[in-house]
C-alpha cells in the first residue's frame, strides 16, 4: 500500500528549502492534502499559492513552533478543518553560527525551541490518532551534526543530538507497542538551501536539496528508521565508536576539514 497516495501530511518550515521541495514531490506522488506551518508568512503563503496553482490541495498555518500553546491551539484547529494527519514531517530549524560564547540565552533558547522542544510538543498532538488508528509516520529532520561535534554550532549540535535521541527513542516506543507507526530519522550534511551559506567543504559533498528531499522521501516510502546522507554519514557512529577520539579528531576535523567548515558562515 502507498505511504504517500491519498494521504495528508503536514511540513512545519513547509514554506522553503527542504521543506518546500518534500510538499511539492509528496503532492506529485499523490498526496490528497499537504499542510504547511511556518513562522514566515508571506513565504508561507506564496509557496501555498505556487503549488495551488499547479493543481494541488494546501493548505497553511502562521505558527512559531517554538510557542507551544500555539502549537497546541493549531493543530487542534488542523484536526478539526483537515483532519487526521498521516505524515507528520518535523523540519523547521534555525542555525546560530557562532562559538558559544558569543551565544545569548535567547539564542540557546530558541535554538533548543525550535530544533528540539517544539519536535516533541507538535508530535504529541499528532500521535495519539495515529496510534489509535494504527497507521501514520512521523519523520524527524535532525542532522549530521546530530551525530558528531562541531565548533561554531555547539547549541545547535546539542539540540540534533536531542532530536537523533528522542526520535530513535520514540520509534522503539512505537515498536514495542506495535501501533504500526513508523518513524525516521534524517540526518544529512549541509545542504545548499541558503541555510548554511559560507560553509565550506572540500572533501565530503555538500548536498543538493533535490537529492536531499529524494533520498527523505524515498525513506519514508521504504519505512527506514534512519536516513543519512551524503553515504559516508553512515560511518560516523562506527568511526566514533571505534577510534580513539585524537584520532577521529584528526581525520574528521583535519583531514576531511570539518572543524573549519563553519569558519566563513553566513546563514540567511
Ligand atoms: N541546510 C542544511 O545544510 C541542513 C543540513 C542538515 C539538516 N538541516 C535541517 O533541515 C531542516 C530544514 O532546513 P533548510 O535548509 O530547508 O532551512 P530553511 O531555512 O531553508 O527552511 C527552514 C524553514 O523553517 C521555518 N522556520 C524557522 N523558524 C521557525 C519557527 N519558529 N516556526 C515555524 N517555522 C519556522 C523558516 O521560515 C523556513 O521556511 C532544518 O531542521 C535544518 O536544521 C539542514
Amino acid at each position: 500500500m502507498s505511504q504517500i497516495l491519498g494521504k495528508k501530511a503536514l511540513i512545519t518550515g513547509g514554506a522553503s528549502g527542504i521543506g518546500k521541495l518534500m510538499g511539492r514531490l509528496l503532492l506529485q506522488k499523490g498526496l490528497d492534502t499537504l499542510v504547511i506551518w511556518d513562522l514566515n508568512e508571506a513565504l508561507m503563503l506564496s509557496t501555498e499559492e505556487e503549488l495551488k496553482a499547479e493543481g494541488f490541495k494546501v493548505r497553511s498555518y502562521k505558527v512559531n513552533v517554538m510557542d507551544t500553546q500555539s502549537v497546541i491551539s493549531t493543530a487542534r484547529l488542523v484536526n478539526e478543518e483537515i483532519g487526521m494527519i498521516d505524515i507528520l514531517i518535523n523540519n523547521a530549524g534555525i542555525i546560530v553560527g557562532k562559538y558559544f560564547l558569543d551565544h545569548t540565552h535567547e539564542d540557546i533558547d530558541r535554538t533548543m525551541g525550535i530544533n528540539s522542544s517544539a519536535l516533541m510538543h507538535i508530535t504529541s498532538e499528532f500521535l495519539p490518532a495515529m496510534v489509535a488508528s494504527k497507521t501514520g509516520h512521523i519523520v524527524n529532520i535532525a542532522s549530521a551534526a546530530g551525530l558528531v561535534s562541531n565548533p561554531k554550532m555547539s547549541v545547535y549540535v546539542a539540540s540534533k543530538f536531542s532530536v537523533v535521541g528522542w526520535s530513535d527513542s520514540l520509534l522503539l516506543e512505537m515498536k514495542i507497542a506495535q501501533t504500526n507507526v513508523q518513524v525516521t530519522t534524517v540526518t544529512p550534511f549541509y545542504i545548499s538551501t541558503g541555510m548554511f551559506d559560507g560553509v565550506k567543504s572540500s572533501i565530503v559533498p555538500i548536498v543538493k536539496p533535490e537529492v536531499a528531499v529524494r533520498k527523505i522521501i524515498k525513506g519514508l516510502e521504504n519505512n527506514r528508521r534512519y536516513v543519512r546522507m551524503p553515504g559516508i554519514v553512515n560511518w560516523v557512529p562506527l568511526f566514533k565508536g571505534i577510534l580513539p577520539a585524537f584520532l577521529f579528531d584528526i581525520i574528521v576535523g583535519q583531514w576531511l576539514g570539518m572543524y573549519r567548515s563553519m569558519d566563513d558562515f553566513k546563514g540567511r
